[in-house]
């Protein structure tokens, strides 16, 4: 797959953009588990040219990591232009626009998935982006803004006209937000469109190495994007590789292996950004990385609590202990709304 000048393998697995999740910490370990693509959670439009200190971290990119995206949001031409350009400068591989944010806080104000509602407004954003840079630009979207409207066939068209060089494309509409299951027959229409000839990625439930290679096979996507799943799970992109090469499924990782990764992972952000914000950063992984192991409740408020690296370690060793034998329970279960 090639996206401007950037060129993926077959079949590339991406990791998706999510806020809170997807910074270099965790996507430095997704990339060694295998992901082909990634981004940065959402940077705000407006907060980038106000010069706010907290956006400009999230556009930190490292070079083991590449090729890397920066997504930006917004619902003005002219932020999104300025944005875009500081973001350039930032030295990604390329730009993802967002126009798929379901959330009320943006949607309803007119940016993110908001944009579904005004297609003319969202097509300006991206002309301007376009030409304002010198790297590719990709869009981010749903099917439509609600059940009568999933007019996501034209739009792609649209967007494919002003010049974007790839779309990702999550199967639901902004009404269903997370609820219900990703439609990927549309997606698949979008694909089989014969006007379209850039790259369509899809990006919808996918949890597991067999339901990847579902969607690869039967809606012909050039991409796959996982979001939730990899979340306590960075070794998803691994286990979906080796099923799509040898068609064998892989063998589930033990839970020491498993207990040893998210302590990398936890070390790696207090290591990159101090103590207290490494925790936090690794919070959301720490709350559902051990989904499904049996009586482990307390434990898992004990660990949510904990402020200090080293007493973590020690309820993660704990946990080694305690559940020996066991294999990963993320093997047990597939993921849930968030
Ligand atoms: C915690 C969280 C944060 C997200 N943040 C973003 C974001 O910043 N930008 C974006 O385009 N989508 C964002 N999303 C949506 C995901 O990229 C993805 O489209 C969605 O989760 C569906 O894919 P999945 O079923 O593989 O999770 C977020 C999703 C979650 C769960």
């Amino acid at each position: 797959m090639k996206i401007g000048s950037i060129i993926l393998r077959d079949k590339p697995l991406l990791l998706a953009p999510m806020e809170d999740v997807t910074d270099f910490m965790f996507r430095s370990l997704c990339k060694e588990f295998g992901a082909d693509l990634m981004y940065t959670e959402f940077v705000s439009s407006d907060a980038l040219i106000r010069d706010i200190e907290k956006t400009k971290r999230k556009l930190k990119i490292e070079d083991y990591e590449r090729p890397t995206a920066i997504q930006l949001y917004g619902k003005d031409p002219v932020a999104m232009r300025e944005a875009a350009k500081i973001a350039e400068a930032a030295k990604p591989e390329f730009i993802d626009l967002n126009f798929g944010c379901p959330v009320k806080k943006i949607a309803n104000k007119g940016a993110g998935a908001g944009l579904l509602k005004n297609i003319p407004l969202m097509l300006d954003i991206t002309k301007e982006v376009v030409k304002a840079v010198n790297i590719p630009v990709t869009v981010k979207t749903r099917l439509g803004w609600d059940e009568n409207s999933k007019n996501i066939v034209t739009i792609a068209e649209q967007l494919q006209d002003e010049g974007v060089d790839a779309i990702t494309i999550h199967g639901r509409t902004r009404s269903q937000m997370y609820s219900g299951e990703a439609d990927w027959t549309l997606i698949g229409e979008v694909k089989n469109n014969p006007r379209m000839q850039i790259p369509v990625i899809g990006n919808g439930d996918v949890n597991s190495p067999q339901k990847a290679a579902d969607c690869f096979n039967r809606y012909g996507v050039d991409a796959v994007m996982i979001g939730r799943s990899s979340i306590g799970r960075p070794w998803i992109f691994k286990d979906i590789r080796q099923y799509l090469e040898t068609g064998v499924a892989p063998e589930p990782i033990s839970l020491e292996e498993h207990v040893e990764i998210i302590k990398r992972l936890l070390k790696n952000s207090v290591d990159s950004i101090g103590e207290r914000r490494g925790i936090l950063h690794t919070r959301r992984h720490l709350a559902v990385t051990f989904k499904g192991l049996k009586h482990f409740r307390q434990t898992k408020i004990k660990m949510l609590r904990s402020e200090s690296i080293e007493e973590i370690f020690s309820i993660l060793d704990s946990i080694k202990e305690d559940y020996k034998n066991s294999i990963s329970p993320l093997y047990l279960h597939n993921n849930d709304e968030q």
